[in-house]
C-alpha cells in the first residue's frame, strides 16, 4: 500500500424526503445563487421542494447549465455571483450543474483568465460556499472537490480540483433517480462502474481493503444494473443502493493508498470535447480498449478483477483475461450503450485529433506514465 493523506469534509443527507433539510444547513443570511440545468428539476418536483425549503432567504437563480457545463454559460452566472454580492451556491442537479457550479464559485475570485484556472489549475485561494442536490447519481461531483468544464469555442474539456471545491453538504433522496431518463441511468452505471476501475484496475500491491471495497461496488452495479434498466417502476432501495454506490465511487474511499490510471478519462473527455457523445458513452468505448491494448501492463489486476468480479475459471491467464474483457464489454451493452466509434457514426479522423493532442500536451497518462500516444492511438483503434 502506498502512502496517503486522506481528507473528506462533505456531509451527507441521505434519503427519501431530505430536500425539506435544506434551510438548517444554510446560513440565514446568506444571498444565495441556485444554480440548475436544462429544467428537468421544475418537471420532477425537486424546484419546488428546494424552493419551499428555502422560504424567507434571499434566492437568486441561474438556469440553463447544459450537460458537459460550458465556459461561455458559467462566465455569465459569475457576472450574477459578482453583480448580486452572492455569499453561498446551492447546485441543484447532476454531475455538470455540479461541476458548473464549482467552477462559478471559485472563478467569482478568480484574478485573471478563468480558462486558466482550469486549464492550469492554478492559484485558487478563495470560493463561494457551496451545497448540492443531487438529481443524478454518476460523477460523486456531490462529495468530491473535482468539476470538468467543456469550453466548445475551443473543443475541449479539462478537469480540475481544490479543497475549497468540495461541497459543504449534499442531499442525496434517491427518489430524484424515477424521473432519470434511462440513457442516463446507464451512462451513470458506465460512469461509477469506471470511476471505481480507473482506481482499481492498476497494480497488485496489497490494496486489499481499498479492492474489497472496490469489487463489492461493481458487484453492486452489476446486480442493480438490470432492475434499473428494465423496470418502469423503479425499487426505492434499489435506486438508494445505486446512488450510494455512485457517490463512494469517487469520493475518495477507493482511493485510499492505491495506484490510479485515468487514462480512460482523459482520452473519454477528448471524444467528448471533439463529437460531443456522453461523457459515459465515451468512456464504454474506450475502457474495453484501454484494458486490451494495456492487458500485459495490468495483467495481474486483470486477473483478479475476472475472478472476484465476474467469477471467471479459465484454463489459462490469457483465456481469463479475454473473457473478462469481453464481459465488461457486454455488461455495457447490456445497458443499452455503444461501445465502438463507428457505431456512434464518429468519423476516424477524430483518432488523429486526439493523438496529436496528447502529443502536443508531451505528457503520457496512466499509472505510472504507462499510456503513451501510441498507446492511445491502439486504443481508439481498437474500439473503432
Ligand atoms: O439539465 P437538466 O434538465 O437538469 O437535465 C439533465 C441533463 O440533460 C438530466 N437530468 C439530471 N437529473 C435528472 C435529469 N433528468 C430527469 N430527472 C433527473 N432527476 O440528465 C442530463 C445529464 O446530466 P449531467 O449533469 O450532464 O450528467 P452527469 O451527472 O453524468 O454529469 C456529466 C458531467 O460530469 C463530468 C462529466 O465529464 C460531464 O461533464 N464528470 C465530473 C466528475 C467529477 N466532478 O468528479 C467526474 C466524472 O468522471 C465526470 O468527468
Ligand atoms: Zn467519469
Amino acid at each position: 500500500m502506498r502512502n496517503f493523506e486522506f481528507k473528506n469534509p462533505v456531509k451527507i443527507i441521505f434519503g427519501e424526503g431530505q430536500i425539506s433539510k435544506l434551510a438548517k444547513e444554510i446560513p440565514t443570511d446568506s444571498r444565495i445563487l441556485m444554480t440548475y440545468g436544462g429544467g428537468s428539476i421544475k418537471r420532477n418536483g425537486v424546484y419546488k421542494q428546494a424552493i419551499e425549503a428555502l422560504d424567507g432567504y434571499t434566492v437568486f437563480e441561474f438556469g440553463g447549465i447544459e450537460a458537459n457545463p460550458d465556459y461561455d454559460t458559467l462566465m455569465k452566472a459569475v457576472e450574477v455571483c459578482k453583480k448580486n454580492n452572492i455569499t453561498y451556491i446551492l447546485a441543484v442537479g447532476g454531475g455538470s450543474v455540479i461541476d458548473g457550479s464549482k467552477f462559478i464559485s471559485a472563478a467569482a475570485f478568480y484574478e485573471g483568465d478563468c480558462w486558466d484556472m482550469v486549464v492550469n489549475r492554478r492559484n485558487i485561494f478563495k470560493a463561494i460556499p457551496l451545497a448540492t442536490i443531487l438529481t443524478l447519481p454518476a460523477t460523486a461531483s456531490e462529495m468530491n472537490e473535482g468539476a470538468v468544464i467543456s469550453r466548445r469555442e475551443l473543443k475541449e474539456k479539462f478537469a480540475f480540483s481544490n479543497p475549497l471545491l468540495f461541497p459543504e453538504f449534499s442531499i442525496l433522496d434517491p427518489t430524484v433517480i424515477y424521473s432519470l431518463p434511462k440513457k442516463q441511468i446507464a451512462n451513470g452505471i458506465v460512469d461509477t462502474f469506471a470511476h471505481i476501475l480507473e482506481q482499481y484496475l492498476t497494480t497488485t500491491d496489497h490494496y486489499m481493503v481499498t479492492d474489497r471495497l472496490a469489487e463489492g461496488i461493481l458487484k453492486n452495479l452489476i446486480d442493480l444494473a438490470p432492475n434499473l434498466l428494465s423496470k418502469d417502476e423503479l425499487n426505492y432501495n434499489d435506486c438508494a443502493n445505486y446512488m450510494l454506490s455512485a457517490t463512494l465511487g469517487l469520493n475518495g474511499w477507493t482511493a485510499m493508498g492505491a495506484m490510479q490510471d485515468w487514462a480512460t478519462h482523459l482520452i473519454g473527455h477528448e471524444l467528448t470535447a471533439l463529437t460531443g457523445l456522453d461523457h459515459g458513452e465515451t468512456l464504454a468505448i474506450v475502457y474495453p480498449g484501454t484494458m486490451k491494448i494495456m492487458s500485459s501492463e495490468k495483467k495481474g489486476k486483470l486477473l483478479q478483477y475476472a475472478s472476484r468480479v465476474w467469477n471467471i475459471v479459465g484454463e489459462s491467464d490469457e483465456e481469463m483475461i479475454e473473457e473478462v474483457i469481453s464481459k465488461t464489454e457486454k455488461f455495457f451493452n447490456s445497458l443499452g450503450i455503444k461501445t465502438h466509434l463507428s457505431e456512434k457514426d464518429i468519423d476516424k479522423s477524430v483518432i488523429d485529433v486526439i493523438v496529436n493532442r496528447f502529443e502536443d500536451r508531451k505528457i503520457n497518462i496512466g499509472e505510472k506514465g504507462i499510456v503513451t500516444p501510441k498507446h492511445i492511438r491502439m486504443i481508439l483503434e481498437s474500439q473503432y
